[in-house]
This record gives structure tokens, sequence and C-alpha cells, in this order.
């Protein structure tokens, strides 16, 4: 494993960690139901081949995932290893609120101490609670206390708040989305070389699109990958365009199997940094010319938006919509809608209330593209 100076500290962090979002599960679509034995044997596995963070939250897995990492680092594994949880701010109503999650996400995590604590998912609105409930007070009598041991924010929102963020506060690190197709996107590459600049750590996550540059890979992207001339695979290829930068302290993957983190771990163990050719700069730029004209909506079925009050199943929706353009495809999702979403958790069953789209890390308009999805990937009998 490479390991990486982390921001100012005197510590470091293996080039690949562990994001704690996306473990395998006993259940399809029901993120609650978390394959405990697989998923232990996937951490205990990243830990002894020298994987050092772990990145969980209070939301994911729908409240489950702390609970397991608790319990999978117990015998010792915590010790060796930095974890890592965030404050779900969008819960936090006045200063007491952050000491309560704060709490009880240490009693989930069975331990005492969260090495780093991170604002969950700021933007414009939880960046107004953060000032309005006097956070920064709460972050500095529990650094000062010892009970967190490095403060950050992960951020979902627009360029110019991110640069406000980083310079509100001596932040530890942050936390953002960056991938080779989404180079200028929220934060992108732009907020990364800011926050580096200002002398914070920056771990990554969805490097991998949540799976999309990984998994089910359009010829024509294959054809592009082949002519790197180097044999890898696409999570290979998305990988080394993150670790290539050197301003990354971190790349958080969401491995949902023993299989990937064995075959991340491996490539993380190789030095990426400044190693890609100018020719290959030219391949990633026609890669994510690609990927750009044919995805539909952002979507990159992280869950925050579930659960959804009428239970139409959002995430899934929106891969078979994106798919359906992405290869193509119009008669596979089609079939797909019709066979393994039932009528009751279809698209159409969308009363616009919108609690998904204040839950969207990506903004996405959800509600209207709902009404899309259902015209596009409906046939007669549906
Ligand atoms: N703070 C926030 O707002 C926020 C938001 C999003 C994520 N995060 C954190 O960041 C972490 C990383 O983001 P992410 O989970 O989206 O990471 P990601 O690496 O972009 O996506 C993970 C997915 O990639 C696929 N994958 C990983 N390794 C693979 C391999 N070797 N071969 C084939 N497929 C592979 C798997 O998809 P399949 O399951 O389809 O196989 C896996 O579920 C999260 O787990 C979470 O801890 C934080």
């Amino acid at each position: 494993m490479i390991y990486r100076p982390f921001g100012k500290t005197d510590i470091t962090l293996s080039q690949l960690g562990f994001g704690c979002m996306r473990f395998p599960l006993t259940e399809r679509f029901e993120p609650t139901k978390i394959d405990e034995q697989r998923a232990t044997n996937m951490l205990h596995y990243a830990i002894e081949h020298g994987v050092n963070y772990f990145d969980t939250a209070y939301p994911y897995h729908r409240e489950t995932s702390e609970h397991f990492v608790g319990k999978a680092l117990r015998d010792g594994y915590r010790k060796r290893i930095f974890l890592a949880t965030k404050a779900p701010m969008w819960l936090v109503k006045c200063k007491d609120d952050m000491q309560k999650y704060f709490d009880e996400q240490c009693k989930r995590l069975q331990t005492d101490v969260i090495d780093m604590y991170l604002l969950h998912a700021l933007g414009k609105n939880s960046w107004k609670t953060v000032k309005e409930c006097d956070v920064f007070s709460f972050l500095n009598t529990m650094l000062k206390a010892g009970r967190i041991r490095y403060a950050g924010f992960s951020f979902h929102d627009e360029l110019p708040l991110f640069k406000e963020i980083v310079d509100a506060y001596p932040w530890t690190l942050c936390l953002i989305h960056l991938n080779y197709v989404d180079d200028d996107y929220q934060a992108g590459l732009e907020g990364l070389e800011y926050a580096y600049n200002k002398g914070l750590a920056i771990v990554i996550m969805e490097p991998l699109r949540g799976g999309k540059l990984a998994n089910n890979i359009p010829k024509q992207i294959l054809t592009i990958i082949e002519q790197t001339g180097r044999t890898q695979t696409p999570a290979e290829f998305a990988l080394r365009w993150v670790f290539n930068r050197p301003e990354v302290s971190c790349v958080l993957s969401g491995m949902s199997s023993l299989e990937q983190v064995k075959e991340n771990i491996p490539f993380a163990s190789e030095e990426h940094i400044n190693t890609i050719t100018p020719q290959e700069i030219e391949l990633y730029k026609q890669a994510r010319t690609f990927y750009r004209a044919r995805t539909k909506v952002n979507c990159t079925q992280c869950g925050y938006c579930l659960p959804c009050p009428q239970k139409i199943a959002i995430p899934f929706i929106l891969e078979l919509y994106n798919d359906a353009h992405m290869y193509e495809a119009f008669g596979e999702s089609q079939w797909m809608y019709k066979v393994f979403v039932k009528p009751e958790n279809r698209a159409d069953q969308c009363t616009e209330c919108r609690e998904c789209e204040e839950k969207c890390p990506q903004k996405i308009p959800i509600a209207e593209c709902m009404k899309q999805a259902h015209v596009a990937l409906k046939t007669e009998d549906v």
C-alpha cells in the first residue's frame, strides 16, 4: 500500500480508503440488510492489507452503517485505522444537537474518539446552520477535549461556496466528489487545488462515479482504454486519474464485494502520482466527452434520496433511464422497468413532494426526472 501525507499533520493515509456506504446486501434494494459476514471479511481484509482510512456517516445504509462498522472493528481493528464519520447537518437545529448526534455516533461506532469528524454534505442551507448554531465552537471544544482528532467537511454545492467554507475555519480535511468525467463539477479540480494550497488534506469520494465508470462500460470507452496501451480494467483507468493528482491524500471507494477490494488494493500499492502521459490525458478527455453527452441524469446511486414516501425506487429508475441513453438500449431498460419495478414503486407514483430533492447531494430535479423517466421507460402494457 502506498501512503500519502494527510495535509499538514504528521500522519499518513493509505491512498485507497474504504467508503462504508455500499456494503453487500442480503436483500436487493434494502440498504439496512447489510451482509455482515461478507462485509466484515472485506473490512478485515482491507485492514490486513494496509488500508487505514474508513469513512462512514450517520445516514449510510439507512442509519445502519455506523452500527455495523462499530461491530466489525471490535477485536483490536479499531486501533489500527483512522475512522471518519459525519455529522448529519440537515438534522441539526441547535448547537446541542451537534453534541447529541456526536454522542450517538460514538455509541454506534463503539468508540470514544472520532479520528476525522466531518460536517456532512455542506451546501447553502447547511452552511447557514453551521453559522447559526455556532458549530465551530462545538468543533473547537471537541478537538480540545480530544474527542475529535481532525475536523473537516464534505461538500456538495458550487465552487464559490466551497472556497468560502475552506476559508472560514482551520479545517484539517475536506471530502469532495471528483472523477475523470466530473472534473469541473461542484468543487472540481479548481476546488482541489484551492483547498490544497490552503493546506487542507483532500479526500476524494465517487472516484468511479458510484461504479458507473467501472461496470457495464460502453464499447466506445473500452476502445479508448485500449488505446492507452496499458493493461488495465475500467476501474483502474478511472482510479488512475484521481491517484495521479499529488494534491489528493486518499481516494475512497465504496467497494461492494471482496473481489473489488482485492482488485483495488494491489492497484493502490503502486505509485501513481504524475504518471499519466499527455497522450492519456487526451484519451481521458475523449472518454469524458462521450460520458457527458450520454448521461441523462447525474445520479451516482448514493441512495441519499431514500426512503421515498411513495416508495418509488428512485435510484434504480434513474439507472434504467440513464442506461437506456448510455447504451442506446431502450428496449432492455423498458423490459427491466416492467419486470423489476412493481407498479406501486414506479415513477408515475411521484406526488412531487420533493423530499428527495432536498436530500440529493447532486441536486437532481428528481420529480421532473421521474416524469421523463416514466415516459421513456413505460411500454403499452405498463
Ligand atoms: N459525504 C458525502 O456526501 C458522500 C457522498 C457520496 C459518497 N461518500 C463517501 O465516499 C465513498 C466513495 O464514494 P462511492 O462509494 O460513490 O465510490 P465509487 O468508487 O465511485 O463507487 C463505488 C462502486 O464502484 C464499484 N467498484 C468499486 N471498485 C470496483 C472494481 N474494482 N471493479 C468494479 N467495480 C468497482 C462498485 O459498484 P457496484 O456495486 O455496482 O459493483 C462500488 O459500489 C462512499 O462510499 C462514502 O463513504 C460521501
